[in-house]
């Protein structure tokens, strides 16, 4: 095959032969077309200018005669001749640095005025700047990288979703209201004035409704709306891979998206991702991530656990400690590597958070004839040399509390031991904040730590009128264990022990976000109803708000369970991106605003009568 055979006719259009950044050393003598934008023009000599010209694929340098007119972001169309450069002009940092266009017709396509801002990658832009010319924004190597990435990852979760059998079905965007726990964006009716569609904050009640029709794998790459306030994770429009099955337990549910995750992982970065012998990601309970990590989305791409010291303070006379959890976590190398300032720093930090302190202690190699730490072998080289408490609350700790400590925690001279006493909750929350602060590597560290957190209690809290508030949504289904205390004659568990009921919910967390959410459905119209029952909703509110749902459900529902990803979230996380917008072609800013299109904005009078609708003045 000729390379030019090879060149895929993706490349190839009736202006041009080739794309600027595919061209090199193969291609010398060849006469060829390329378009583009002017990405930089430097003179040369009184004729001649170097002028770099610029389209997705890369950049291509091209020697022109009488440039003169040609400025940055016109848009032309060389046509030319290949040349290896001249000894000792090559750019080793192109991928097309070795070549360049000799002979060039220059054909002007467009005129273009400046920029509004720089177009190279080191420039920090404003971001309402970016986003109001974002179609320049779009021309950058790094945005055209990422809405490449992001159609990569599309790919993938089709071809994976399609060889699993699933079907993909489109679901209503004018709907009733979702509860997925924010707040509905709503549209007017024009033929019935004063009601109003609900956009989708998921297709969760369709999806379920694919169940009890028969379509057994249902899934959709579905856009979800959802009014809140945005963050670097959150959109008011947003992308799930939304995923349903019927006939299927949990363990299906994780081994199919695992599937679809690490298929779109290997397309986009080029490297697999880790899946255990059970054909999905690593799992942990919601109970071991909280006492080990102190959150319910651990990034595990490092180490520095939570470690339980409440037994060691038992019977302590250190006021701080009398509480009734204590745990702490080591900071290998902090003795060292931490200022006082920033010690204190971390203290107030804590403090912001809810603890009432933070306790610190230096570690340090043991002085001759003090006394070893259960353990710790004195004598022995490095790893574990005896050590002791320094600075800091050591003085408050017995010898044996201290070395309990020191061994609880595998501290070596020259750590920072962080130790905090309280309510379980707060102080798990509390050290797995830290815990961040102190060891989270960057983003884009290049390493994709997946894992699967199963188990996730049925209710997060208890209100004060003692109603349970649940953790997912109200069709989440039980921990098969539990169901039987919840459903005995005598009535569920209450207060305290409410928190202890698990249910069929499952988390997918990678390096620390929250990726996606899912549950084994309730189909059992008994247990719906005690469910709706514990949480104070009356049979006919029920009835109002999901009787659609309930009344499908008595034609004859299928177990069947699902699970919904966040695209944006997974695109950003492969792209390295710390934010969900940077992989969103025309997302919105902070505020929720489109200076693009400069939305939202008033709509006229005429408009507003024809849907029945009259805007109050500002309060
Ligand atoms: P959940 O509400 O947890 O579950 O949403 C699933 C995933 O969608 C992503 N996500 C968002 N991404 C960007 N911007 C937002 N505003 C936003 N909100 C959510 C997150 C999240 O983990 N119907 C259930 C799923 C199910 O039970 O099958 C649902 O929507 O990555
Ligand atoms: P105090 O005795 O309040 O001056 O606290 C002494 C040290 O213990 C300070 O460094 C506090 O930040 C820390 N501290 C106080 N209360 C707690 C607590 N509940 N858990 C951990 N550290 C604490």
């Amino acid at each position: 095959m000729t390379r030019t055979d090879d060149m895929t006719g993706t490349d190839r259009t009736s202006m041009r032969s080739d794309l600027c950044g595919r061209i090199d050393s193969g291609d010398v003598g060849r006469r060829v077309a390329v378009c583009g934008w002017i990405d930089r023009r430097r003179e040369h000599s009184e004729h001649l200018a170097f002028v770099d010209l610029r389209d997705h694929s890369g950049v291509l340098q091209c020697v022109v005669d009488g440039a003169r007119e040609l400025r940055a972001e016109f848009v032309v169309r060389v046509t030319g001749t290949v040349r290896q450069r001249p000894e000792g002009t090559a750019n080793p940092a192109l991928p097309t640095g070795e070549v360049e266009l000799q002979d060039c017709e220059v054909e002007l396509l467009s005129r273009a005025d400046p920029a509004p801002f720089p177009l190279d990658e080191r420039t920090e832009v404003d971001e309402t700047l970016r986003l109001r010319h974002r179609y320049v924004d779009l021309r950058k190597p790094r945005m055209q990288r990422n809405l490449r990435a992001r159609a990569a990852l599309n790919r993938a979760i089709r071809r994976a979703m399609d060889a699993q059998g699933f079907v993909e079905v489109e679901t209503p965007m004018l709907i009733a209201s979702t509860p997925e726990g924010a707040r509905d964006f709503v549209v007017p009716s024009r033929k019935e004035p004063g009601s109003f569609y609900a956009l989708p904050q998921s297709p969760q009640i369709f999806k379920q409704l694919t169940m009890v029709g028969g379509v057994d794998r249902y899934y959709q790459i579905a856009r979800c709306l959802r009014d809140e306030d945005l963050r670097a994770d959150r959109q008011f429009e947003f992308t799930q891979l939304d995923v349903e099955a019927s006939f299927a337990t949990r363990d299906d549910v994780l081994g199919f998206v695992t599937r679809a995750v690490a298929e779109a992982t290997e397309e986009v970065t080029g490297e697999a991702a880790a899946v255990g012998e059970s054909g999905t990601f690593d799992r942990i309970t919601w109970q071991d991530a909280m006492e080990r990590f102190g959150s319910d989305k651990p990034d595990t791409r490092f180490d520095m656990e939570l470690r339980e010291l409440t037994t060691i303070f038992a019977e302590t006379q250190a006021r701080v400690f009398m509480a009734p959890c204590v745990k702490g976590i080591c900071l290998t190398g902090g003795a060292e590597s931490l200022a006082r300032s920033r010690v204190d720093e971390l203290v107030a930090l804590c403090q912001s958070w809810g603890a009432k302190g933070l306790a610190w202690m230096r570690v340090v190699a043991a002085e001759a004839g003090e006394e070893a730490p259960t353990g710790s072998q004195a004598g022995a080289p490095d790893s574990s040399q005896s050590a002791a408490l320094e600075g800091g609350v050591s003085k408050f700790l017995s010898p044996s509390e201290a070395a309990a400590v020191i061994a609880a925690l595998a501290a070596q001279p020259g750590d920072m031991v962080f130790l905090v006493a309280d309510e379980r909750r707060l102080v798990r929350q509390v050290l797995g904040l830290l815990r961040l602060e102190l060891g989270r590597p960057p983003v884009n560290d290049g390493s994709f730590n997946y894992l699967w957190v199963v188990d996730f209690p049925l209710f997060e809290a208890v209100a004060s009128d003692g109603s349970p508030i649940p953790s997912h949504h109200p069709f989440t289904m039980p921990h098969q264990d539990d169901l039987t205390s919840l459903m005995s004659p005598d009535g569920p568990p209450a207060g305290e022990d409410l928190l202890q009921v698990r249910s069929q919910a499952y988390d997918l967390v990678l390096n620390g976000w929250e990726l996606g959410s899912g549950s084994v459905r309730i189909h059992r119209r008994d247990v719906q109803q005690r469910i709706f029952e514990m949480l104070g909703i009356a049979p006919d509110e029920a009835h109002k708000r999901f009787g659609f749902l309930l009344d499908a459900f008595r034609y004859g529902a299928p177990p069947h369970a699902g699970f919904a990803v966040g695209l944006d979230r997974l695109a950003a996380l492969l792209a390295g991106e710390e934010n969900i917008r940077e992989v969103i072609a025309f997302p919105k800013t902070q505020s929720g605003a489109d200076p693009l299109t400069d939305s939202p904005s008033p709509i006229a009078d005429a408009h507003l009568r024809e849907l029945g609708l009259r805007v109050l003045p500002p309060a």
